[in-house]
């Protein structure tokens, strides 16, 4: 294998150029080329095939830089299937002008998806990215546990997760944490903390939502910033249930931090952000407003009377104070903990190439005695028996449902990743970064000003 192709697909993540860094400096060792694909699978379906070679003479190119978010190379939302024959043809004429030998996407389960027909054109491997944290599996049978059930409704069936295990060890999880995440926990919980001093100054409800789609990773994770409630899409919310505790709490401390993840899901299995869905060209639903229709629930249930007795005459609605920390959790420079693992990873996608693997994902492993390590999985491990690969939920055991926090399980799963995870030089970094002279003096340079200068077409 002579020639490697490289493509970012999906939502973008911070550690996204320290994936394909990991890659092209592993690549670098094994004299392998490596070229770089515009804008993820749309890339591979543009006649102009636009490329950049990201390591000529085995040195990385310059605008390559690991400690910077987002992905120099684009991304897009673009998938194939194999329903897509004339697609999947196109793709085809594309990787032999290119002379790629094999191809490595980084993204998540819908780029999983999108590499499955390509595998049958050239070999294929996943390193693995997404701030939902939820590529992957509790544990290995999980996939295996889904079941359809049969509905008058489109598409005439509901998918639903027979568990069989209430239970886990945190060295069953396949693929533990995924590149992007740690960095996401670490925006929110800061905005958190920020959040936190005004809702406490003005006598505030701050409900505050969160990314993760269907899975509450994010939100567990906000727990480091010490929010009163979490409430993750997990666990069906119980209003009553909530309504009494924001009332405890009030009267406690006069103000209450709610953190929720943005697929929140009512009692009957309502996503409260998704009443009028609409969707992203990936076909996911585009959550809007799980935080507003919360609100909205809490201003009937509360009542008036707990905020006029505490606060100076002002309507139950107006110490509600709702926010979206929307997409500051997917941008930035990584932390220590993304950049790290999310290198390895990319490093690893390559050797699983030239070991002649295909259909195969780069995944991170944790132990105990040992810490992380990586190792790789077949993307069918992942899919259920009908072929569709599930977002990886969190395991009931990490979240207590009734006090509506973190479980002990879920605190030590936790650990693991967060220990440590911000480096000496992220913190440096701020210091001499974030108000440098230059930075006012200049204008914003963007990469993809400089990568278009590099780009190549067939
Ligand atoms: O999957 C990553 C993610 O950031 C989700 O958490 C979020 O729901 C979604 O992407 C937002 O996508 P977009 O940027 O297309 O609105």
């Amino acid at each position: 294998m002579k020639r490697i192709g490289i493509l970012t697909a999906g939502g973008d993540t911070p550690a996204l150029n320290a994936t394909i860094y990991g890659a092209v400096e592993r690549a670098n060792a094994l004299k392998v080329e490596i070229v770089g694909l515009q804008r993820g699978y749309a890339g591979l379906l543009d006649s102009r095939g636009p490329h950049v070679h990201l390591n000529p003479l085995f040195t990385a190119i310059p605008e390559l830089d690991p400690c910077k978010g987002g992905t120099l190379l684009g991304s897009s939302r673009t998938y194939l299937d194999e329903t897509h024959k004339d697609r999947i043809e196109l793709v085809a004429t594309h990787v032999k002008k290119l002379q790629l030998d094999g191809l490595i996407c980084i993204g998540g389960d819908g780029t999983i998806n999108g590499m499955q027909p390509i595998a049958d054109i050239l070999p294929c491997v996943l390193a693995p990215k997404t701030i939902d944290n939820d590529l992957g599996l509790n544990y290995i049978d999980e996939a295996n546990e889904w079941i359809r059930r049969p509905t008058d409704t489109n598409p005439g069936y509901c998918e639903e997760l027979r568990r069989s295990r209430d239970e886990m060890e945190l060295e069953d999880i396949i693929n533990y944490a995924t590149p992007g995440y740690a960095t996401a926990v670490y925006a929110v919980a800061q905005s958190l903390e920020r959040l936190r001093t005004t809702a406490e100054s003005h006598r505030r409800v701050a409900i505050v939502e969160v990314m993760g789609r269907q899975s509450g990773y994010i939100a567990l994770g906000a727990a480091y910033a010490q929010p009163d409630i979490i409430l993750i899409p997990e666990s069906p919310l119980n209003l009553e249930q909530l309504t009494a505790r924001i009332v405890q709490l009030y009267e406690l401390q006069q103000h209450v931090v709610i953190v929720v993840g943005e697929g929140v899901r009512d009692a009957n299995g309502m996503e409260l952000g998704a009443t009028m869905p609409t969707f992203d060209p990936a076909g996911n639903v585009r959550y809007s407003g799980a935080a507003d229709a919360i609100g909205q629930m809490l201003t009937k249930s509360l009542g008036e009377h707990i905020f006029s007795e505490m606060r100076a005459f002002e309507p139950a609605s107006s110490p509600m104070f709702i926010r979206k920390i929307g997409h500051t959790q997917r941008g930035g420079r990584p932390i220590l903990f993304d950049r790290f693992y999310a290198s390895q990873l990319g490093g690893k996608a390559v050797d699983l190439l030239l070991s002649d693997e295909s259909n195969e994902v780069a995944i991170l492993q944790y132990e105990r005695a040992s810490g992380f390590r990586v190792s790789s999985i077949s993307a069918n491990k992942l899919r259920d028996q009908w072929g569709e690969i599930h977002p990886r939920s969190v395991h009931p055991s990490f979240y207590d449902a009734r006090r509506m926090q973190l479980s002990a399980t879920g605190i030590d799963y936790l650990h693991p990743i967060f220990t440590n995870a911000i480096g000496a030089d992220d913190v440096e970094c701020i210091r001499t970064q974030m108000f440098s002279a230059g930075s006012v003096r200049n204008r914003y340079q963007s990469v993809n000003t400089d990568i278009r200068k590099r780009i190549r077409y067939l």
